[in-house]
């Protein structure tokens, strides 16, 4: 492990009624780490503006300090304030900001040389990624913190995202001041990432907002396949760290539509498959609807992961999804959370 445990105490779970978002607001602003709900998962928290406090939300997550972290605001004029942009490229971000935000878009922009974003958080680049999240309390928290805060997904490196409060303490109970309970999040994967500091616009992540809602604002897309590494990385692998924190993870089979012994089954709509596990069939929307998928995704592999351990499963099989809008996101989650990892890691996860 490069980075030590920090050694915290007790993590203070807070309700999400005005004492519990002022308590965590106040946490905030004395440079604590507070986990908090978005409408996309749980993020983990600290000020933007302090390095000390943004090396110890490395630390927590056991995060390796090359990828970079979201700043996340409670306007887009807070977060436009951070970044240096011309004019094309302003009218594309406001156009953007104007019809997603708040909500699950997350914008690469050119990073302005004033900016009090510290360069922990932008691990060094030039650019920096900025959002506003959704959510009565995510946003009232932002609003009386009053400064940007950094907060990756809440999850320790390499883990699953979380989507509950329940799963943020799983993980990082003792290593944060507090997490604020503000429910499971109500779309379940993270937020899209949209590169805006080249040309054209690049996909860097598939999440929350769809590929086809953003073409419709900006045109023309670029769509950056396979560079996302197991936790929603957007930076080229490089070799070097290894945690040892992995949850079992699963080689997963997408597409499927039989069961081979030791797979548990994924499945989606009405889609049934034979094979011999039966009791170890999850389905992410009977209704066959996406959101609903979206929504259970994290959880279900999480539950899948426990099985694992119980009753040594060997792989998930999961049935065909939708391939557009959110289907998009969710398959990439599917392959790059449960891919199969070597036992002699070379790629970091974050
Ligand atoms: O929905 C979300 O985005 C959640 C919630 C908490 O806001 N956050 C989240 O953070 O997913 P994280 O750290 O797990 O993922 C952030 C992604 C990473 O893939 C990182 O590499 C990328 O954003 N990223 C951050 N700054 C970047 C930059 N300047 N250029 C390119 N990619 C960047
Ligand atoms: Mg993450």
């Amino acid at each position: 492990m490069p980075y030590p445990a920090p050694s915290h105490h007790r993590t203070e779970r807070l309700d999400q009624d005005y004492d519990g978002i002022r308590r965590a607001a106040r946490l905030l602003r004395q440079g604590g780490l507070v986990a908090f709900g978005t409408e996309t998962v749980y993020g983990l928290g600290g000020l933007a503006t302090s390095q000390r406090t943004v090396e110890h939300i490395f630390r927590a997550k056991g995060r390796p300090s090359f990828n970079p972290l979201i700043s996340h605001f409670a306007s887009a004029e807070a977060a436009f304030a951070e970044a240096d942009m011309a004019i094309p490229l302003r009218d594309m971000a406001h156009a953007l900001a104007q019809r997603f935000w708040p909500g699950p878009l997350t914008l690469i922009l050119p990073r302005h040389a004033e900016s009090r974003i510290c360069r922990a958080v932008t691990a060094g680049l030039a650019t920096l990624a900025v959002r506003v999240p959704k959510g009565r309390a995510v946003e009232e928290l932002l609003r009386l913190t009053g400064e940007p805060i950094a907060a990756p997904s809440a999850n320790r490196s390499g883990r699953v995202s979380p989507s509950t409060a329940r799963h943020v303490l799983d993980e990082l109970e003792g290593r944060i001041d507090a997490v604020l309970d503000t429910g499971p999040c109500t779309v379940g994967l993270e937020s899209t990432v949209l590169d805006l500091t080249g040309p054209q616009p690049v996909l860097r992540r598939p999440g929350g907002v769809t590929l086809e809602e953003l073409q419709d604002v900006c045109g023309p897309i670029i769509v950056a396949e396979h560079e996302t590494a197991e936790d929603g990385t957007t930076r080229p692998n490089a070799p070097g760290q290894l945690s040892s924190h992995y949850a079992p993870s699963l080689p997963v089979r997408l597409d499927a539509t039989h069961i081979k012994p030791g797979e548990a089954f994924l499945t989606f709509d009405n889609q049934k498959a034979e094979g011999p596990h039966p009791d170890l069939t999850l389905n992410l929307s009977p209704d066959g609807n996406v959101e609903e998928a979206a929504r259970r995704l994290f959880a279900s592999l999480r539950q899948l992961d426990q099985a694992a351990i119980r009753q040594g499963l060997t792989g998930i099989a999961v049935a065909p999804l939708p391939e557009a809008g959110l289907g998009r996101a969710l398959k990439d989650r599917l392959k790059r959370a449960a891919a199969p990892r070597p036992t002699d890691q070379t790629s970091p996860p974050t």
